[in-house]
């Protein structure tokens, strides 16, 4: 059944106030609920629907009276008073056999929740749908030592807890956590006087791991005052770490619980990329508090709302702590790898989707980083301060509503007397637009002319003009800038605009700072190229010159045969050499463009696209380099390492990916001497895992491996890089078989969504392993989906789309992959959520 945007109704009831008790117990859960309704005045109809899911009814009535509700497919229906009531109901529910991990479960012993976005139903019989908002009173009756809910703390006592949430939120915002947890504790006293206390809740070994996330939450909670002028508005705020997630995390107000590997880091047992990654989504989730919560979305196609702005804010909040430049850079590389090629494939939707079967498919990279390369837009659009002052009213006139993007884009039209409408595109438009570049010099009058293009995709044949902000400079030949940056706005199929006055024909540096999420299509020469790689000064296009020479030189490589691009290697030699860069911004310099964006280029050319060919490419440039530049690849990793005790702040971080890039082009010539000192000697996870990842890619560091399991058997978050590096650096032929492998070891816990994506999420990110022409990985990858999927429907959807690229493969590989989709799209009983996405795929 697929659900329509343009379908939307408004409530026929709405909710004043919600008391829920629950009575835990591992199988025989019990939920009681007082749910005061209304009649909706803004409604036509009168029919009274409550969700439930997987509910054992036990009892209900209205105002006191039983009642005995017609349960329906997925609900409730009863006739309901015209006027206010109190619908009151007990139901059973089994948290120990939810294996889906949504609604309420049972993880090592610990009760926890995630309703987000349908999974409420699964607790009790509610319209839950995210435009009904109540105020929460939860009363959790267990003998475990930790009971908590959304809000302020209420009642305590033997055996059962209370907590009152005052804000009104929808249900998918509900919460409850039960166990045997302890507590880092801090405090945090809001700009106006309000000292709120902060609690992160692990199980006792963890408790090594929280002293990061919680200086993340106070410089999250400090940033929102000072930059979208945002406070907290509870007494206390908690966030608990689960081991068992399908996500990374959820911002349950007051009560955000986490996946543990988006929260807990040591030293030790965390990576540099690690600390980054859990500070950003710490960020991202205490932001949601007004940018989802406070105000919310009034139904799930508006997902982008909440999603889009919270993952920009949370760029922002990035960029201010460490690198704007870097920050940038790593957000484009992740846009192009993940969104273009979902935008380029059976899978492409708009930022706000018209219809779906299951929504839980749609938390996607296009609704979270293109939605929130729009906001970025329209803040380029309207100017820093415009941005502003859209915001403060956003905030101001739709406090404790839940809303829609014509809302949003209201809000910045209002603010800022610009029409929106075209703007508008972006949000209904699937696709990434092509922007087709063309120059012209003559009597001292520059022209560029600018011709966008957005492909089909599916349900949208035809695409009208998006308005597209530019980002643009010129430099003149000797180097200087002689036009700084200026947006040129697109907003035509072809637009050409003129810089007159120059003296000489100058060189633009386009797209600055990745300006929109589009594709240039430009003739550019070498020359060009390293000439923007040495002079450019935006550093977006400074790291794009070197990046579009890698990748025109890979091209080359793979499709004509030619050698390793020497000019390529030398402009890189000067990149890294300049010692005015940022240490983590050469270190991007050094990382080539990925297989997969290897392979959509030369899709792009009308070729079929060989994962083994792109490998070696990519494998003997990678060789060149570190041949070519071994000398200043060798003075770098000696004169950057970091003396004294680990920090993982941005500028060790910095040196150390960039020491790292470098062992591992190191090791390619030298062998693993260097990198097998380095894992001796490492006393933090960056160090010790980049040592184990150069020693693996040369066929090394068996040894290594076993000492490392042998080391960290005990830490679960650790242990699932053990098993994903393997499988990420085995060689194409052994891809699939180290995978298989070990899906037998025995710490291999499939039903744990991070250990099962670290086996095959590596597997699926090995594009030449798992793309290798025996159709091995294919096979193994469709077992596992058809074995998880009963278990667990969204895990096993989202891991599917391994598979969406298939259409760019030569015709053995197409039929392999068809005949796994169609085996999975075959296989009775399986969930929704799966036939959804397989659907999609195999659908022209
Ligand atoms: N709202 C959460 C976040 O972005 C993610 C929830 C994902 N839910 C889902 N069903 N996939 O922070
Ligand atoms: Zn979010």
């Amino acid at each position: 059944r697929t659900v329509y945007l343009k379908d939307y109704q408004p409530p026929a009831y709405l909710v004043d106030e919600v008391k829920l008790t629950f009575r835990l117990a591992p199988e025989t859960t019990r939920v009681l609920s007082e749910i005061r309704f209304r009649p909706n005045p803004d409604a036509a109809s009168r029919d009274f629907f409550l969700h439930g899911e997987q509910l054992k009814l036990i009892s209900a009535s209205i105002d006191g009276t039983p009642v005995e509700p017609e349960l329906v497919e997925g609900g409730l229906k009863l006739d309901a008073p015209d006027a206010a009531f109190t619908f009151a109901a007990e139901v059973e529910i089994d948290p120990e056999h939810n294996t889906a991990l949504e609604g309420l479960y049972r993880s090592n012993g610990m009760y926890c929740t995630q309703c987000e976005a349908e999974g409420f139903r699964k607790i009790t019989f509610y319209p839950d749908r995210p435009d009904v908002m109540a105020p929460f009173h939860v009363r959790v009756e267990s003998d475990l030592p930790v009971l908590l809910s959304n809000g302020n703390p209420g009642e305590r006592g033997d055996g059962f807890a209370e907590w009152h949430d005052p804000w009104p939120k929808p249900a998918y915002l509900f919460a409850l956590v039960a166990g045997e947890l302890v507590a880092h504790s801090d405090r945090f006293t809001t700009r106006s006087g309000r000292e709120v206390e902060l609690n992160l809740w692990v199980r006792e070994a963890d408790i090594d791991k929280c002293a990061f996330g919680m200086e993340a939450l106070k410089k999250s909670m400090r940033w929102d005052e000072e930059v979208y002028g945002r406070e907290y508005d509870l007494d206390v705020f908690n966030i608990v770490a689960v081991d068992d997630f399908n996500m990374g995390a959820m911002e349950n107000k007051g009560l955000n619980i986490f996946n543990s590997s988006a929260v807990l880091a040591s030293p030790e047992t965390a990576t540099d990329a690690d600390f980054e990654r859990i500070e950003a989504i710490i960020a991202h989730e205490y932001f949601h508090n007004w940018t989802g919560n406070r105000i919310t979305c009034r139904d799930w196609f508006q997902l982008c709302l909440k999603e889009g702005l919270t993952v920009f804010r949370d760029q922002q909040f990035t960029g201010d702590m460490r690198s704007h430049a870097v920050k940038r850079i790593d957000d484009a590389m992740t846009l192009r790898a993940m969104q273009f090629r979902e935008d380029n494939g059976p899978l492409a939707h708009p930022v706000r989707p018209e219809s779906f079967v299951e929504i839980n498919n749609f938390y996607t990279v296009t609704v979270y980083e293109k939605g929130a390369e729009i906001v970025g837009m329209l803040r380029r659009l309207v100017g820093e301060e415009g941005y502003r002052k859209a915001l403060d009213l956003y905030f101001d006139r739709h406090d404790g509503q839940a809303v829609t993007i014509e809302d949003w884009l209201r809000a910045f039209e209002d603010a800022t007397g610009r029409d929106l409408s075209q703007f508008g595109r972006w949000y209904s438009q699937a696709g990434t637009p092509r922007v087709h570049v063309t120059e012209d010099w003559a009597d001292g009058r520059y022209t560029l002319t600018l011709r966008q293009e957005t492909p089909a995709t599916p349900g949208q044949p035809d695409k009208a003009p998006q308005v597209i902000p530019v980002a643009v400079g010129l430099l003149n030949p000797n180097g200087d800038e002689v036009v700084p940056t200026t947006v040129l706005e697109l907003t035509e199929a072809e637009q050409s605009f003129h810089f007159e006055t120059l003296s000489a024909r100058p060189v633009p540096s386009l797209l600055r700072g990745f300006s929109a999420p589009v594709i240039l299509k430009r003739q550019q020469s070498k020359e060009e190229r390293a000439f923007l790689l040495a002079h450019d000064t935006d550093p977006f296009n400074k790291w794009e010159a070197g990046r579009d020479l890698a990748r025109d030189g890979l091209m080359a490589m793979v499709l004509d045969g030619a050698g390793p691009d020497a000019d390529y290697i030398d402009a890189l030699g000067r990149g890294i050499a300049d010692e005015g860069l940022d240490p983590a911004f050469r270190a991007q310099l050094l990382a080539l463009p990925g297989e997969d964006e290897l392979a959509q280029a030369i899709f792009e050319t009308g070729r079929a696209p060989d994962p083994t060919a792109i490998f070696e490419a990519r494998e003997a440039l990678r060789r060149a380099v570190a041949e070519r530049l071994g000398d200043v690849l060798g003075r770098l990793y000696e004169t950057h390492q970091i003396d004294g005790p680990y920090s993982p702040e941005a500028e060790d971080a910095g040196r150390r990916a960039l020491t790292n890039a470098a062992l591992s082009l190191l090791s390619l010539t030298e062998g693993g001497d260097r990198a097998r000192a380095q894992f001796r000697a490492a006393d933090n996870m960056t160090q010790q895992i980049a040592a184990l990842s150069a020693l693996l890619s040369i066929e090394e560091g068996a040894a290594e491996l076993k000492a490392f399991e042998d080391q960290w058997s005990h830490e679960r978050l650790v242990m699932n890089k053990w098993f994903g590096l393997q499988v990420a650096r085995a060689t194409p032929e052994r891809a699939a078989a180290t995978a298989e492998a070990l899906t037998r070891h025995s710490a291999f816990e499939w039903k744990n969504p991070n250990r099962f994506r670290a086996v095959f999420g590596a597997l699926a990110g090995n594009a030449a392993g798992f793309h290798h022409p025996s159709g091995a990985g294919y096979r193994l990858l469709a077992d596992w989906l058809l074995k998880l999927d009963p278990l667990n429907p969204q895990t096993t959807a989202r891991m599917t789309q391994a598979f969406s690229t298939w259409k760019r493969y030569d015709e053995t590989r197409q039929g392999l992959i068809r005949a796994e989709l169609e085996r999975i799209a075959g296989t009775e009983g399986l969930s929704r959520d799966t036939s959804e996405m397989v659907g999609r795929m195999l659908a022209d």
